[in-house]
């Protein structure tokens, strides 16, 4: 069995619907494993959410229900996101199924043999909010941050795993592996915490503060930590102790966004594996967040998009070509609505959509609803193969460098390239002359517009691929094999039926939003 390319999402937090900011994590990583496919990998592709947890258990006593409830509906509507955005996962997992329970006890039962985990008291200033142990060097100013909420002391027993003494290694481990994060310089994030000396990890919560999770296996009065329980997440759907798990582990990449790097992908989750004897994630995928007016959207400040009101009046693709164009992964990135229209306008419908439907238009009219012979080579013929070249000499490394943003940007700098081409010929006016030498003109530049917008559309299908194979049906190009060879100009559809003429990106019927 050969190792596919695996990839991850973060997993939700079951408290809240989903923002824009879960959207586009969701299609980030889409992109990656449909880019991925496009190259010919075996992938897998995991999301899911993260079950457990005080904030869950406190959300279901507000409403009067189980917790499973909650996360029943709230797993609803984070599928049908996935659903609404054309996300191409394999896998969806919930940390409340029974597969992923037992690898947590398991791993678990197997870290307290090894003696990486120990029982001790505890004294200490307990943040609710953020569901850890505070220390009174995080207060400012004499008081708590607004970040940990309600923050209470407490007295307790608990269970620690083996974190300090693993500190020097993971410095080493990073130091030496510059490939592992990206961008870059958030490697610069995680070693600069860790120049504090590094606390062992308290990873249970007494049953009587907290029961909504999964119980140690050698203390039932006891839960495990939230995230000692959502990272592992990972290897349960690799197929942890099945045959499987070869075929998956380690994970390609992990994909989070900047707040959960350090410390519980970059320490937690190295050392937890390291403990287990297993080979470390080869990357991580950091992206940054989606502001409005400069704050973090999120459940807490209340300033959340739902993504699912804006594909369902734009569509998935116009929604992933927005966030695909506008962030520059790794970066912050401002959400505006003036913003989304402005691309959807000028990008989406008038420069792909209206040479979509001018071509269809004019094979319609002047060629029998057929892609005719391009017989001529001339100025402007050369011009857009000579910018098609230098195109695609630079999109296959975009892709493979996260620079989905310039990407896009190129695309649609091919796309006005073919206006531009189109306006030089303009068939409609060699339409009305007789000569052969506009006729064949005329063939020519319905034939060039084809091959060009196949093309086009090429590298376009990770981050819109409904449109894409729309485009690809509508230019008799639905049968091309979507791999590098094929972003040659070859003027291989000759005599193949144009599609009807279409709106691709219709404007707004309703005031939006
Ligand atoms: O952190 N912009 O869940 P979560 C961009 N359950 N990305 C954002 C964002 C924003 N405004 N807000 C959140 C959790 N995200 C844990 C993860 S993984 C084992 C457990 C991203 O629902 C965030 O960075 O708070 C994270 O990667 C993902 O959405 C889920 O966030
Ligand atoms: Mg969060």
């Amino acid at each position: 069995m050969s190792k596919k390319f695996y990839i991850t999402t973060a997993i939700d937090y079951a408290n809240g619907s989903p923002h824009l900011g879960h959207a586009y994590e969701k299609v980030l990583t889409d992109i990656v494993a449909r880019f991925r496919r496009m190259m010919g990998e075996e992938v897998k592709f995991l999301t899911g959410l993260d079950e457990h947890g005080q904030k869950v258990q406190m959300s279901a006593q507000k409403l009067g229900v189980s917790p499973l409830e909650v996360c029943d509906r709230l797993a609803s509507e984070f599928q049908g996101l996935c659903r609404a955005l054309r996300i191409s996962n394999d896998d969806y997992i919930r940390t409340t199924e029974e597969r992923h329970k037992a690898v947590v006890q398991d791993i678990l039962q197997k870290l307290y043999d090894k003696g990486e985990i120990y029982k001790a008291d505890y004294n200490g200033y307990y943040s609710v909010r953020q569901e850890q142990f505070v220390t009174e060097k995080e207060k400012v100013d004499g008081t708590w941050p607004e970040i940990f909420g309600e923050v209470t002391e407490v007295t307790e027993s608990n269970y620690f795993f083996k974190l300090a003494r693993y500190q020097d290694w993971l410095i080493d481990t990073i130091r030496a592996n510059d490939q592992m994060i990206y961008p870059r310089f958030r490697s610069a994030d995680v070693l600069q915490f860790l120049k504090e000396p590094l606390n062992d990890l308290c990873i249970s919560r007494p049953k009587e503060r907290l029961e909504w999770g999964i119980e140690l296996p050698f203390d039932p009065d006891f839960v495990t930590y939230v995230w000692f329980d959502a990272l592992t997440n990972y290897i349960t759907a690799a197929g942890y102790g099945t045959d499987a798990f070869e075929q998956h582990w380690p994970a390609d990449y992990h994909v989070i966004g900047k707040d959960i790097l350090v410390p519980p992908h970059a320490v937690y989750w190295p050392i937890m594996l390291k403990a287990l004897e297993l080979p470390l994630p080869k990357h991580f995928l950091v992206h940054g967040w989606w502001l409005s007016s400069g704050s973090k959207m999120s459940k807490s400040s209340g300033e959340v998009i739902n993504p699912l009101d804006l594909i369902d009046q734009f569509g998935a693709d116009a929604f992933r070509y927005f966030v695909t164009r506008e962030m520059n992964v790794g970066q912050d990135s401002e959400f505006s609505l003036d913003l989304f229209m402005s691309r959807y306008n000028s990008d989406l419908a008038n420069d792909l959509g209206n040479l979509v439907s001018r071509l269809l238009n004019m094979g319609g009219r002047y060629t029998e609803g057929r892609v005719p012979p391009a017989e001529i080579e001339e100025a402007p013929e050369k011009q857009l193969k000579e910018l098609w070249l230098k195109t695609s000499a630079e999109l296959v490394p975009l892709f493979e460098d996260f620079q989905f943003h310039k990407a896009l940007d190129r695309i649609f700098t091919f796309v006005s390239g073919i206006n531009r081409y189109a306006e030089t010929r303009a068939p409609w006016k060699l339409a009305k002359s007789e000569t052969p030498a506009d006729q064949a003109a005329l063939r020519t530049s319905l034939a060039t517009m084809a091959e060009a917008l196949r093309l086009a559309v090429a590298l376009l299908t990770p981050v819109m691929p409904e449109i894409s194979d729309k485009i690809r049906g509508l230019v008799g190009a639905e049968n091309f094999e979507l791999i590098e060879g094929q972003l040659e100009w070859g003027n291989r559809l000759e005599g193949k039926a144009l599609g009807e003429k279409t709106i691709l990106f219709p404007r707004p019927e309703r005031k939006v939003l």
